[in-house]
This record gives C-alpha cells, sequence and structure tokens, in this order.
C-alpha cells in the first residue's frame, strides 16, 4: 500500500495507492494542493482512478471535481457533479485495495468514514481530540451521537484515525485513544452529549457560503476566476504609466470601475468603460481589435476580470495596470476628476 498524508493550514487529505496495480485514490483533497497531489502521484508512478470527498465541507474548497477532470478519474460524492454516491457498505476498489464506506451522518447529513485495513478515514464526524460541529448547515447532534457511538466507536480500537482536519500538527489516532482521551467523547450519555454539542459557540467558517456553493455545484471560487484571468493578463507597471502620462503613448487606458468612481477621481486621461457594460459597449468603443489597451479599477481584481473578458473577445493586446488607482493615489500621483469625455 502506498499511503501518503498532505497537511496544509489544517486540512488533511490523503493519497492511498495499490502498489500492484498503481491505481490511486485521493481522499478529502483541496484545491489549493492540486500541484502537491500532481506530484505525489508522478513520483509514486500512480494512475488517480477515485477522489473522494467524505462530506461537503463549508470550510474550504474541494479539489474533487477539478482533479476528476484532470485525470478522468471517478468522483465520489454526493454532490450533483458526482460520478459515484456512495451508501452505507458500499466498497470502493482500488486496484486489489478495498475502502469499505460507513455512513455516519451528524457533521453533515452526507458524512461517511471509510474503513480500509488498519485505518478509519473519519472525514470531519471523528477528530483527533475533537468532533465534527454540527452547528452547519446539515448538521445534527443527535444523529452525530449515533454515528459515534452506536457505529465507529464500535470499530476496533486499534484502528488508526486519519481526520480530515487537525490544527495541532498531529497525524493520526487511534479509536481506542480516543475513545479514552477525546474530551467531547467524555458525554457518554446522548442527552449530555447533544446539549454539549448545542452549546459550544464556534465562529462560522470564513468563506462558509461560498465554499457551500463551490463545493455543491462543482462550480468555481473567486480565487480561482481571479488566478486563472490573471493567467491570461500581461501587466503593465503603474510607475511606467506615471511616467509616460503627457507624453504620447501607442495604448489606451481604461478605468473599468463605477461612473462615481471615476468622476470622483481617475488617471489622466483615462477613458471610462465599467466592467458591468464592458461586453455591450466595447464594439463602439475600440474599433480595432489590435489596439493596446491597460485597465485597471481600485485595487486590480476587477481590471483583471475585465481585461481577461476583453482578450476572450479578440483583443489580444490588453494589459492590466499592475495596482489599482487606490495604489497610485497613495503614492500621491497625479488624478482628474470629472465626466468622461463622450
Ligand atoms: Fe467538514
Amino acid at each position: 500500500m502506498i499511503f501518503e498524508q498532505v497537511a496544509q493550514g489544517g486540512c488533511q487529505s490523503y493519497l492511498v495507492g495499490c502498489a500492484k496495480t498503481r491505481m490511486a485514490a485521493l481522499i478529502d483533497p483541496e484545491v489549493r494542493q492540486i500541484d502537491r497531489y500532481k506530484a505525489l502521484i508522478d513520483a509514486h508512478g500512480l494512475s488517480l482512478r477515485t477522489v473522494i470527498d467524505t462530506h461537503t465541507h463549508a470550510d474550504h474548497f474541494s479539489a474533487a471535481k477539478e482533479l476528476g477532470r484532470l485525470y478522468g478519474a471517478e468522483v465520489v460524492t454526493s454532490a450533483p457533479y458526482g460520478t459515484r454516491h456512495l451508501k452505507d457498505g458500499d466498497t470502493l476498489e482500488i486496484g486489489k485495495l478495498k475502502l469499505k464506506a460507513m455512513a455516519t451522518p451528524g457533521h453533515t447529513r452526507d458524512s461517511m468514514c471509510l474503513i480500509f485495513e488498519d485505518r478509519v478515514f473519519t472525514g470531519d464526524t471523528l477528530l483527533i481530540g475533537g468532533t465534527g460541529r454540527t452547528d452547519l448547515p446539515t448538521g445534527d447532534p443527535d444523529m452525530l451521537y449515533d454515528s459515534l457511538f452506536n457505529r465507529l466507536l464500535k470499530l476496533d480500537p486499534k484502528l488508526l484515525v486519519y481526520p480530515a482536519h487537525d490544527y495541532k500538527g498531529r497525524s493520526c489516532s487511534t479509536i481506542g485513544d480516543e475513545i479514552a482521551n477525546n474530551p467531547r467523547l467524555q458525554k457518554r450519555e446522548r442527552g449530555e452529549f447533544v446539549e454539549m454539542m448545542r452549546s459550544l459557540s464556534l465562529s462560522m467558517p470564513e468563506h462558509l457560503t461560498e465554499a457551500l456553493r463551490v463545493n455543491l455545484s462543482g462550480a468555481k471560487s473567486v480565487a480561482q476566476l481571479l488566478n486563472e484571468a490573471a493567467a491570461t493578463v500581461p501587466l503593465y507597471p503603474m510607475d511606467d504609466l506615471k511616467a509616460g502620462l503627457g507624453k504620447p503613448s501607442d495604448f489606451v487606458v481604461i478605468d473599468v470601475r463605477e461612473r462615481d468612481a471615476y468622476e470622483a477621481a481617475h488617471i489622466p486621461g483615462a477613458r471610462h468603460l465599467p466592467r458591468g457594460q464592458l461586453e455591450l459597449r466595447v464594439n463602439q468603443a475600440f474599433p480595432d481589435p489590435n489596439v493596446r489597451i491597460v485597465a485597471y479599477c481600485e485595487v486590480g481584481k476587477v481590471s483583471t476580470l475585465a481585461a481577461a473578458t476583453l482578450k476572450e473577445m479578440g483583443f489580444p493586446n490588453v494589459m492590466g495596470l499592475d495596482a489599482g488607482i487606490k495604489t497610485w493615489i497613495e503614492r500621491g500621483y497625479p488624478t482628474e476628476s470629472g465626466p468622461a469625455r463622450s
């Protein structure tokens, strides 16, 4: 068996490979670690066949859909884009390896644990010294009680526990150790356990709404959209733009912010083409598709999206300013105000 644990920022994901067939599975992959997974898969000479989310994550972005697309792998998730939906008792075969699914709702309704030889991947059902919270969408402390005390904790105490999160740099535990030492598991009576889970006042994960939307739909996060746009757009240095002010130039500067912001202060000579009207006004604004364009906005994000859109629309010579007008003003560079000239 080939086994790699990838820990980053409290998230734990796992690469499991069959030494005989070189087939592999990734459990709870996270989008920021895709390059690391690729490197591990290559280093071991593996073929990624299966990607698994133990549940719908609310606190980070799953890489399941993207890895499924990249490797043509089966995507095991309860989300609608999954190519396989696990049921309690199902077996996942990874070459000669077998992972057995155990439904453990509670942290979320779709939570699964995966039992594999001497270990169990517990997702967020059981953590080292903790349990998954039950106050996020579809969480239920009563269900978590049953999943823990009537299922998971009845497994062999020697089984190794590999959770989806650990915030203290620990790699694994055992069922027996958790039963003995995990503070949340000392409330063994249902009512006490439920009461304890209900009284935890935990702060909401930072990207809760976005993570749920992205993980349930398989669509892109804002960061992904911006990264993809940035990869297609060259940057023009702000200091060069400042140095060329008032001199003839072979490019057009466009301000893609809303009208109020443009009128209050803009870079001298900049034309106004707000991001929201870009597609509809671009033919009139730029009859020559080979025109060189430098786009800017407040901080550089909206202009990156605008420039990427222009590229897609057939303007190959579009760039983004390497910072927004906020930085321009902070540097004390000159601005103009007033309405756009038509
Ligand atoms: Fe979770």
